[in-house]
């Protein structure tokens, strides 16, 4: 990130509230946002298989023949490296009997892609190529029909997107950022290299998986014995790009920076975690002298998988198990305190006992994330969906909570964008 914009961020800080600053209105949210499997399923209709989602940081897939697997709502999918450079998206399925094709999370070398099932066999393209061993048995089957179904993919700032609706237009990742990608652009994320990822599955709606990175304001107290000494809960930095939210969380250390007489010498990085809430599916973290991703992937309305990858930047100082030991520190708080007391929530929830969810003023970026989500259902609900086929709720009422609530989330959506 440039050095300016670090200043004029920092700048910010300097004459906040405390808490603060603050955003302009609290928020309530149904509980059935969280429990309801009719909302669930218009969740991953219409933000999961509608619109780009991030699959994938280019790194992870940098040479011809390397790929990233992803389940993007309900449909897996699979980006591969083409020999020319660039990365297509496919159905990770194979089109005689249904088999997942690529079940690593990423990997590389492949020359062709075959089917642990029978064996077909696809180019890279996604053409099919051959039916080893039984080629007769096949030969009223035409190969050039029975290619790997296609999705639309996009690739620009290190970044792949894809949408999971082989139906869908063609876009570009600017599209999919809304003014985000010119302050993402400045990392450099091209250049990093994917170091490990890890996967868990939890007991809990995939939005409380989200809501764990939107505010400080539990650190002191969920997160008292571990790094809870460490951070400031009362000062953030946030922003709105589009439905794409920016939130800065402070460490102590950076009190001191803000104490440096010039401007000239601060520098936000070292003493900030900026997480990038990519609406629906990812939050792209920079932590001081790193990058972290965050990829979700909804299963049921009270499971959801998580995966946590942790990426060095280019001639990194450090060896690779410098990052290991932060992604495993990371874990350790995320999986011993954070998703554990998620996972209380979602049962105390289920129990129909509450009716709601309150988000604060001080939750600046819960309350823009859930606007977002809520206005997408609501607009969803209310145009039908995309090609002009009715949409579910449009036959049968709407959705457990989410449209009857829709106007109290566009009250609160004055987050001021910038
Ligand atoms: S399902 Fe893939 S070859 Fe049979
Ligand atoms: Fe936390």
């Amino acid at each position: 990130m440039r050095h300016e914009r670090q200043v004029e961020l920092l700048r910010r800080l300097v004459d906040a509230p405390r808490p603060g600053p603050l955003g302009p209105a609290s928020m309530h949210n149904p509980a059935t946002a969280y429990t309801s499997a009719a909302r669930f399923a218009d969740e991953v209709r219409v933000l999961f298989r509608a619109q780009p989602v991030l699959v994938a940081l280019s790194c992870e897939l940098r040479d011809p023949g390397s790929f990233a697997t992803l389940t993007v709502g309900d449909v897996p999918l699979a980006v591969v490296r083409q020999r020319d450079g660039t990365a297509r998206g496919f159905v990770n399925v194979c089109r005689h009997r249904g088999s997942t094709l690529l079940s690593a999370p990423c990997g590389d070398g492949l020359q062709a892609i075959r089917c642990p099932y029978h064996a077909w066999t696809y180019g890279l393209d996604g053409t099919l190529r051959a039916f080893p061993g039984a080629e007769p048995g096949f030969d009223d089957v035409d190969k050039a029909t029975h290619g790997l179904i296609e999705v639309p993919v996009a690739e620009r700032f290190g970044l792949l997107f894809a949408i999971g609706d082989p139906a869908a237009d063609a876009f570009d990742v600017a599209a999919a950022l809304h003014g985000a990608e010119l302050e993402l652009a400045e990392f450099g994320i091209g250049a990093y290299t994917h170091v490990e990822s890890r996967e868990h599955e939890w007991a809990m709606n995939w939005k409380l998986a989200i809501d764990t990175f939107t505010e400080p304001y539990h650190i002191p107290w969920l997160h008292k014995d571990s790094i809870g000494p460490y951070y400031l809960f009362d000062r953030w930095i946030h922003d709105a790009f589009g439905p794409v939210q920016r939130f800065i969380g402070c460490r102590r250390s950076m009190l001191d920076e803000l104490d440096k007489p010039d401007e000239a010498d601060w520098q936000l990085l070292p003493h900030a975690t900026l997480q990038y809430l990519l609406v629906p599916n990812a939050v792209l973290v920079h932590q001081v002298d790193h990058l972290e991703l965050w990829r979700i992937t909804p299963l049921a309305p009270d499971r959801t998988l998580l995966r946590t990858s942790v990426y060095a930047p280019p001639d990194a100082p450090r060896p690779a198990p410098y990052y290991v030991k932060n992604l495993e520190v990371l874990l350790g708080v995320t999986n011993n305190e954070d998703f554990p007391m998620q996972e209380r929530v979602q049962r105390n929830l289920a129990s129909g006992a509450m009716p709601e969810l309150v988000y604060g003023k001080m939750e600046p970026a819960l309350v823009g994330l859930h606007t977002t989500i809520n206005e997408r259902l609501a607009a969803a609900h209310y145009a039908g969906r995309p090609g002009g086929e009715q949409d579910r709720t449009d036959r049968d009422g709407p959705a457990d909570g989410w449209v009857e609530r829709a106007g109290d989330a566009r009250d609160a959506a004055a987050v001021p964008p910038r």
